[in-house]
């Protein structure tokens, strides 16, 4: 229910910037409402220890993330470098739970799921 609304959410926003100039918006917007639809899923496979549905909606993450190289940031534009700093330790966290998630290994799962829900918070902070 609440991924249909934002769903909902997602396609209303594009539907608004559609004028906007600023270059790759819709891909902004559709590459985070991928990680964070595949985050939800991926958290719930790991809980039910459903490593392979994990790995599966990991990987999706993965290549959504592939685009925050083009993200144009509304807010804090100026700070470019630190944003491509924590875009690159989200891609490594994401690389390392792969690995875990890979290797069967619930104890890193958790600690970095833990790490990298603090990365979309540290980012969305000072860029979203
Ligand atoms: C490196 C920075 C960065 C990271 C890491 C990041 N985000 Fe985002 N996120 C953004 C920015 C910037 C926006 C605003 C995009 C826009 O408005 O065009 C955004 C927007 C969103 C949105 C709103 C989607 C929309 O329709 O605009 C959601 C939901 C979201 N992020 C979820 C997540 C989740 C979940 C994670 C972690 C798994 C995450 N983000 C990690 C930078 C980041």
């Amino acid at each position: 229910m609440i991924f249909q609304s934002m769903n909902g959410f997602a396609l209303a926003a594009e539907t608004i910037h559609r004028h906007s100039p600023a270059p790759k918006m819709g891909s902004q917007h559709s590459s985070m409402s991928i990680t964070n639809k595949q985050w939800q899923a991926c958290k719930k496979c790991l809980e039910d220890g459903d490593f392979e549905g994990a790995g599966v909606s990991l990987s999706r993450m993965q290549k959504a993330a592939d685009s925050l190289t083009k993200f144009r940031p509304h807010k804090n534009k100026e700070m470019m470098d630190d944003f491509r700093e924590q875009s690159d330790n989200f891609k490594k966290n994401l690389s390392a739970l792969s690995k875990a998630i890979r290797e069967k290994d619930k104890a890193r799962t958790q600690s970095l799921s833990q790490v990298i829900d603090n990365s979309c918070l540290q980012c969305h902070s000072v860029f979203r």
